[in-house]
């Protein structure tokens, strides 16, 4: 099968290795070597970043989604709510998340062109003393608007709140001490910047939050923190995991370690740097403001007449997969994402095809879609 450069944030393309990790022999969940495997894993993530000691690592079956209704439903004690730092449609889904399972929410939305306002949430924080739990997503991907994670870690740690952040979408691309930051849930995912295989996920769990997530009374069977961690750490997962991702995994993990996140991070950000320079130069224009953009998803406006469609097709052909804009972006922006094992040859040649497909003829010539 023909290999497709992944501009899409995840499943990102991985290294080889870690694609043959899956053909290991076939291994029983219930065995020790499976336990092994699951504890090896939390141990060299923790470890990846810098963590060991202060959190755990808690692994759910299932794509970011899951980890994150994990920590939504273990977080927030009956009788109190969440606020939602929402300037996305990702924060939305955690306010979605949160009403389904009938939690108090108090959704701050804003702007999803900007960063949120840090004094806006101290208002609802002081007028509602309900508030136990803050969740913000950390890289808003439907924008690439990186949000100010330690501004409010600071809100958190002031007034003695749980900060739940969702860092699917960052946590490897971008700079974050947990710890410092003051996040007592942080959730992510294996096949983004970690560059693992699609169908685990997971949330990093600060050691001093879990005495007051065990006190809430589950509301869920499949996603409750303490009793997948109390499983997990005795290497008996509570359901059968997905065993070939945690092989993927853990040579995932292995790769991180040798490269170190921090240079991950920078080898992401070059590459968006490079590949910002090619869209300016081919005229494109930024959704949101440049001082915003994290070091992984550019979001620009498609050329007027030019279809998204149109624009993934061509480029498919070409050997690169872009990404739509969601919602109402939709018809107004496409995505680029630079995460995984996308290499700096790969980002000249979609730079060519770029510039090539917008020669060719077509009603696209002219002024950006407006939106
Ligand atoms: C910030 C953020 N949160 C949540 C999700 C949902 O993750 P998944 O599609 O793996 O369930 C994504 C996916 O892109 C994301 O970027």
């Amino acid at each position: 099968m023909k290999r497709y450069v992944l501009l899409n944030p995840g499943p990102v393309n991985i290294k080889e290795k870690v694609r043959r990790s899956l053909l290991a022999p076939d291994m029983c969940h219930r065995e020790p070597e499976f336990g092994r495997l699951m504890t090896g894993c939390a141990k060299k993530l923790l470890r990846a970043f810098g963590i060991a000691g202060a959190y755990e690592a808690v692994f759910f079956t299932g794509s970011g989604t899951a980890a994150l209704e994990a920590a939504v439903v273990s977080s927030v004690p009956r009788g109190k709510k969440m606020l939602v730092v929402n300037n996305g449609i990702y924060a939305g889904r955690i306010a979605e998340i949160a009403r389904r399972h009938g939690i108090g929410l108090i959704n701050l939305a804003s702007d999803v062109k900007k960063t949120p306002d840090i004094d806006a949430a101290e208002e609802k924080i002081r007028k509602n003393k309900d508030i136990s739990v803050i969740a913000m997503v950390h890289h808003e991907t439907s924008t690439g608007i990186l949000n100010p994670v330690y501004g409010i870690g600071k809100l958190c740690r002031k007034y003695k709140k749980l900060y739940l952040l969702d860092s699917i979408s960052a946590l490897g691309g971008e700079e974050l001490d947990p710890g410092k930051a003051g996040v007592g849930l942080c959730v992510g995912t294996a096949n983004k910047c970690i560059e693992g295989i699609p169908g685990i996920s997971f949330v990093l769990v600060k050691k001093t939050a879990l005495p007051g997530l065990k006190k809430i009374a589950p509301r869920s069977l499949y996603f409750d923190i303490p009793s997948n961690l109390e499983g997990q750490k005795k290497g008996e997962p509570l359901f059968t995991p997905a065993v070939q991702a945690f092989y993927a995994l853990d040579v995932a993990l292995d790769e991180l370690l040798k490269e170190g996140v921090n240079n991950r991070v920078k080898r992401y950000k070059n590459l968006a740097v490079f590949l910002r320079k090619g869209f300016e130069a081919a005229g494109f224009e930024y959704l949101i403001a440049p001082k915003y953009l994290s070091n992984t998803i550019t979001a620009l406006r498609l050329p007027k007449g030019m279809t998204y469609t149109r624009l993934h097709d061509a480029l498919k052909a070409e050997g690169f997969i872009i990404y739509a804009g969601q919602s109402k972006l939709k018809k107004v922006i496409f995505r680029i994402a630079n995460m995984g094992q996308i290499t700096a040859g790969d980002a000249r040649r979609f730079l060519a095809s770029l510039k090539s497909v917008l020669r060719k003829p077509g009603p696209h010539k002219g002024k950006r879609a407006a939106g």
